[in-house]
């Protein structure tokens, strides 16, 4: 790997001169007093590692499948609004540099590029969904995304309303934004009818119903907690996604990478489990691995790449997480992105496992 500084690090600070400060704001910022979105790449880096020797890693495997997708690396792009406040050509550019990396991207159901034009790039999408009040208004969105080539349905279970956030001094992003950053694949008129605003209510139920709408499997995104991982299984779900909502929802919400471990016992072989929050690294997505995920996502470091260098920007973002997983796996004697034990962690202090 050379040496010198990391694409990856150099991003937010680049992105900061380039976006329109409300937008930068809001990407950047967390719910209340920010504490859960501070602490999650510090919970990442609170492991060490135990590497393991005397292996053959003369060759790494990364690919491997998400709910039958196959995916060249298991570093995958999570759901975010406003892409196209970051790059004129937001999803499309995202979708774009996903696909050249052989990389899956979830789109947010607020985006404001059209599902038939993120399909049309050939990237491997996934349909993220809140939810509304009245289920009938998510029907044509969700008939839509089906028929435009989802491939599975990303429930967003940890906003039952959007997490007050202190905006600071300056306008919000809301007034700043254009109509056409938000919300290309719902009618004109919604928002404006009782029973457009985020179901309150939801249950296992709208897992087995989302699943029948669309007759894609779903993906339950936003739990920290092994008796809800439980729950999803039971309803149907056919993964468990372990988020904070990048510490956008409940401040003081615990870091991912503290409750992945104890979801994926719970979880088990029952269903695939991906978590997201503050994964900025190789070596991040290696813990990761070994806490039990088969996947991690990335919100904000795509849309700073997006601004910084459009889609190549994403491409280079990817490409750089994915050779530093290969180095790391290698070094900790790792062959394939499949057999990555627990083992493999510890914490400073703390005696090895076995
Ligand atoms: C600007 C922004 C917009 C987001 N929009 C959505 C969204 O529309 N739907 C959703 O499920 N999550 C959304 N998220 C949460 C991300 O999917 C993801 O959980 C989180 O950003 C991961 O943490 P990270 O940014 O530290 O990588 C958003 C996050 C950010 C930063």
């Amino acid at each position: 790997m050379a040496d010198g500084q990391r694409f990856a690090d150099t991003l937010e600070e680049r992105a900061r001169e380039l976006l329109a400060e409300p937008v930068h704001r809001y990407v950047r910022q967390g719910a209340r007093e920010g504490v859960t979105a501070a602490e999650a790449t510090a919970a990442w880096e609170a492991f060490r590692l135990l590497p393991q020797v005397l292996r053959d890693v003369t060759s790494v495997e990364t690919a491997t499948t998400l709910l039958g997708t196959p995916v060249r690396s298991p570093i995958c792009v999570a759901p975010t609004t406003m892409q196209r406040a970051a790059h004129p050509d937001g999803e499309v550019a995202m979708a774009r540099a996903a696909a050249a990396s052989g990389s899956l991207m979830v789109l947010s159901s607020n985006a404001g590029s059209t599902f038939e034009d993120v399909a049309a790039t050939g990237v491997d999408w996934w349909l993220q969904m809140y939810v509304t009040a009245d289920r009938s208004t998510c029907v044509p969105l969700l008939e839509r995304a089906a028929a435009a080539g989802a491939r599975a349905v990303v429930l967003t279970v940890d906003t039952p309303v959007v997490g007050t956030k202190y905006d600071g001094t300056g306008p919000t992003v809301w007034e700043v934004a254009e109509p056409e950053w938000l919300r290309a694949n719902f009618p004109l008129e919604y928002g404006d009818a009782a029973g457009d605003e985020k179901a309150t209510d939801l249950g296992p139920q709208d897992v087995d119903w989302l699943a029948t709408t669309t007759g894609l499997p779903v993906v339950v995104k936003g739990v920290l907690r092994p008796d809800d991982a439980r729950r999803c299984l039971d309803a149907g779900a056919a993964a468990v996604w372990v988020s904070n909502h990048g510490g956008r929802q409940l401040d003081h919400a615990a870091a991912t990478a503290d409750c992945l471990a104890a979801v994926a016992d719970a979880v088990s072989e029952r269903a695939e489990l991906y978590v997201d929050g503050g994964v900025r690294s190789g070596l991040h997505v290696l813990t990761a691995l070994a806490l039990g995920a088969r996947a991690a996502f990335l919100g904000r470091p795509p849309i700073w790449a997006l601004a910084v260098d459009g889609g190549a920007g994403v491409e280079r973002l990817l490409g750089e997480l994915a050779d530093e997983l290969v180095d790391a796996l290698r070094l900790a004697g790792c062959a394939s992105v499949a057999r990555v034990p627990r083992s493999l962690l510890t914490r400073p202090g703390q005696r090895p496992l076995e």
